[in-house]
């Protein structure tokens, strides 16, 4: 394969603070076992998220000198009006600070208990959002998405059948709209077909349903329908992504993903009643309806970031970046979800440490080691972020155990990710010594963020550390 080149050059570098295995030790206690504590100052490689941490380019800053701060009717809220209408085609487009306020806003208005609410995968902030208004957060993922092992070119498909039998079910009347979460985050960032995007909006409409898309990463899903979709080879990818938006009625959006931007989003939609429900929920909650609790300059940055987004160079490197860490992983052993997807690898964690059962949160205990052995800050998506309890207080652990290895949108070089490799390989080939966590302190809501943990036994020997 021919290498495929980081498409800009860096004109502005930060400063990286390399630390001691001993200093590591201490902020990771310090930081309760939970990576979400440590200051980012400690952290040498952050893969926490690719949410909001994008290096934005010369053109987005100097975007932003040219924002419009006008509190009302600011020019920079209808150049960012006149990109996300032309790409998504929607009639009313409601900026917000982050994709959260418009999940907020969205349920607060159509959730509410008695409601039921199916995605393929519901992000945790959604599913929270959804929890928050009394209604129901319903999971339909295709069967193939739920096997790690599995190489397969769209895992993030929702089960059509499952959707059906839903609403047969339970009624549509329950079911005040139907998501769709593109590209499936929680489920490994694996990309949604236009077969399954039209074939969800064609059971929506032919029960009456609206149908909304979780847009958080619609570029990165484009371009794979473009490289994996028959009849999909030569269509640019501007076009593929009016496409996705087309069969839908409306979006949520966090712009810190795809939007190229360290903050913002959008909630968009065609119905005027609901936008003019939202747009009330909005004054009070976010700010006036051309700003949505932003600076103005904010949404001259998301204009052009949307514009570069699309640019197909920049898709090709992005994919093929994350699918060389995922080969890198493969060649040492180490269990990944298969294929990597659109903005992260995700670690496999019963094949990682299969000796840790799901109640000692095994993927907890690979992130610890991986900050401990090489100061990687990452992520866990198993049950320490949706594990539940059953009437007698016993864990109800998540259907997969994962580590998220996030990465960010032109941030890290190709020997940052080499690095990422090498020290991956080495706690995975130390598996035999990490043990598990039991939690000490949990919110009653999104408790990863927060929970506090107690190492089981030794996390990570020092004695093959960098
Ligand atoms: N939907 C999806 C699929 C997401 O991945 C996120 C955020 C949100 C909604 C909420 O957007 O953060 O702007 O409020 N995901 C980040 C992550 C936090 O790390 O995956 P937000």
């Amino acid at each position: 394969m021919k290498t495929i080149i980081e498409p800009f050059k860096i004109k502005m570098v930060e400063q990286l603070r390399f630390t001691t295995r001993s200093e590591r030790e201490r902020l990771l206690e310090a930081a309760s076992y939970n990576p979400f504590l440590l200051h980012s100052d400690d952290v040498l490689i952050d893969l926490l998220t690719d949410s909001g941490t994008t290096a934005m380019s010369a053109k987005q800053w100097s975007a932003l000198m040219d924002g419009d701060e006008a509190y009302a009717g600011s020019r920079s809220y209808y150049r960012f009006e006149e990109v996300v209408r032309d790409i998504t085609g929607f009639k009313h487009i409601i900026p917000t600070h982050q994709g959260r306020a418009a999940e907020k806003i969205l349920f607060s208005l159509v959730g509410g208990p008695g409601r039921i609410i199916p995605n393929n995968t519901h992000f945790d902030t959604t599913r929270a959002n959804i929890e928050v208004s009394g209604a129901q957060a319903i999971d339909l993922p295709n069967a193939l998405g739920l096997v790690p092992e599995m190489v397969a070119d769209f895992k993030g498909n929702m089960d059509t059948e499952l959707l059906e039998e839903l609403i047969l079910g339970e009624g549509p009347g329950r079911i005040p709209v139907i998501m769709l979460t593109v590209t499936n985050n929680t489920g490994g960032g694996q990309p949604v077909s236009m077969a399954n995007i039209r074939a969800v909006s064609e059971i929506a409409h032919a029960y009456g349903i609206p149908f909304f898309l979780d847009a958080c990463r619609f570029a990165e899903n484009a371009m794979f329908i473009k490289l994996r979709e028959p009849g999909y080879e030569s269509v640019p990818v501007k076009s593929i992504v009016q496409e996705m938006f087309s069969y839908a009625d409306g979006c949520t959006m966090s712009a810190k993903k795809d939007g190229l931007v360290n903050t913002g989003g959008w909630l968009a939609m065609n119905d005027d009643t609901l936008a003019m429900q939202a747009r009330n929920v909005l004054i009070v909650t976010e700010g006036f309806t051309t700003y949505g609790g932003l600076a103005r300059r904010d949404l001259e940055a998301i204009a052009r970031g949307l514009e570069e987004v699309l640019d197909e160079s920049y898709l090709a490197y992005r994919l093929r970046s994350v699918q060389y860490l995922g080969d890198a992983l493969e060649l040492g052993g180490v269990p990944i979800v298969r294929p990597t997807g659109g903005h992260a690898v995700y670690l496999d964690a019963k094949r990682f440490v299969p000796h840790i059962p799901p109640e000692e949160y095994p993927g907890q205990a690979i992130v610890c080691a991986l900050y401990l052995h090489a100061g990687i800050r990452t992520v866990e998506i198993g049950s320490v972020m949706f594990g539940k309890y059953d009437a007698a207080g016993r864990l109800v652990p998540a259907s997969m155990e994962l580590v998220r290895l996030a990465i960010p949108r032109r941030v890290y070089t190709q020997s940052h990710i080499d690095y990422i490799a090498e020290a991956v390989t080495e706690v995975y080939n130390d598996r035999a010594m990490l043990s598990g966590l039991s939690i000490a302190y949990e919110a009653p809501v999104l408790r990863h963020f927060t929970a506090q943990f107690e190492p089981i036994g030794v996390l990570h020997s020092a004695a093959s550390g960098r």
